[in-house]
């Protein structure tokens, strides 16, 4: 799932320049792109924030309730922000593609975290760090740190949604779930068998993508073995309030860009849509031969679409 965010920032990027190799490589898609290779990231020593990783431009930023969420953003930060916010048991790095693609920097500043829960970001289990209203003040501490500003006001502070292979919200999770998917659920909730869970997070990332890198594979298995099984039984189970959200996109007040991938194993079209119905100003785009990482399989079509909309209908 994706948010996109008009960027009215006037500050400097608090964030370090990025400082990589430039090289054409051939993509999945077999066209020749420009890419960025092996990025070093120019920190400063003196930022106590700085993440985990010396070699991520990323930062800790603080949420409302103390917790610390890992961000990070690249590009010109005048530029359209996009936030891209990861599902369910992965992290900000499922992205890199996107994030290591110059082609996304010349249209709009990029940033993504790990949710709560997940990734570098602190993974409370405790029940009152999952009521809804703390993610969105996640979203919100990224958004300041990042200096990104809110264009307007409520109900439209955000210029727009993309949906990208998404469950629109918590009350339409099993819904949209495939059947394949809703089926590893208690393999990726046990606390009791590890020969289920194991089977269960292999099986949920191969539903993801059938044919990912190896590095890449591995560190979407990394995501789900770092995170406490406590929250991601919250992950299923947690209740969201969707009424606003609703109202904004029946009003007409928000544009939303719904993209699928037309081999997609996790989520289902239609019950994806039909829970967003109503919605005015939409636009539907399912892209062929797309896995549930859509950008993975179609990342020239992807950032395409993506950006394509944006202008259209956003900016
Ligand atoms: C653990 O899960 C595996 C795989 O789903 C299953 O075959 C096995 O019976 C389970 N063991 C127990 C003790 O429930
Ligand atoms: C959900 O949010 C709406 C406002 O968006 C509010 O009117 C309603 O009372 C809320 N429902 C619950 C159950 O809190
Ligand atoms: C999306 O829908 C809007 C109307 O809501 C339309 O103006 C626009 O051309 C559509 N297509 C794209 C690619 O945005």
């Amino acid at each position: 799932m994706l948010v996109s965010l008009k960027s009215l920032a006037s500050s400097m990027a608090l964030l370090p320049l990025v400082v990589a190799n430039i090289q054409d490589i051939q993509t999945r898609d077999n066209s020749i792109e420009r890419r960025f290779v092996d990025p070093v990231i120019a920190i400063t020593p003196t930022d106590a924030n700085f993440g985990i990783s010396a070699v991520a431009p990323g930062r800790f930023v603080t949420s409302a309730d103390g917790t610390k969420i890992f961000a990070e953003a690249r590009g010109n930060p005048l530029k359209p922000a996009i936030v891209f916010i990861h599902g369910f048991g992965l992290g900000a790095m499922a992205f890199n593609e996107i994030f290591d693609d110059p082609l996304w920097l010349l249209q709009v500043y990029l940033v993504r975290y790990d949710t709560r829960g997940h990734g570098r970001s602190d993974k409370p289990t405790n029940a009152a760090a999952w009521v809804s209203q703390r993610l969105a003040e996640d979203f919100d501490a990224v958004r300041l740190i990042l200096r990104i500003s809110y264009p307007s006001t409520p109900p439209n502070y955000i210029s727009g949604i993309i949906y990208d292979a998404a469950v629109p919200y918590m009350a339409s999770i099993f819904n949209v779930g495939s059947p394949a998917a809703v089926a590893t659920v208690p393999g990726l909730t046990t606390t009791t068998n590890v020969t289920q869970f194991q089977a269960a997070y292999i099986q949920f990332i191969n539903l993801c993508h059938p044919a990912l890198e190896w590095n890449f594979y591995l560190a979407c298995l990394g995501d789900g073995v770092v995170q406490p099984r406590a929250d991601a039984q919250f992950l299923f189970t947690r209740t969201q309030n969707s009424t606003g959200l609703l109202e904004a996109g029946t009003s007409g007040a928000l544009p939303l860009l719904a993209i699928f991938g037309g081999n997609d194993k996790v989520v289902l079209k239609q019950a994806s849509l039909d829970a967003i119905a109503g919605w005015k100003r939409l636009n539907v785009t399912t892209l062929a031969n797309a896995e549930h990482f859509t950008w993975i399989g179609q990342q020239v079509l992807f950032r395409t679409t993506v950006l394509d909309w944006i202008t259209l209908n956003v900016v």
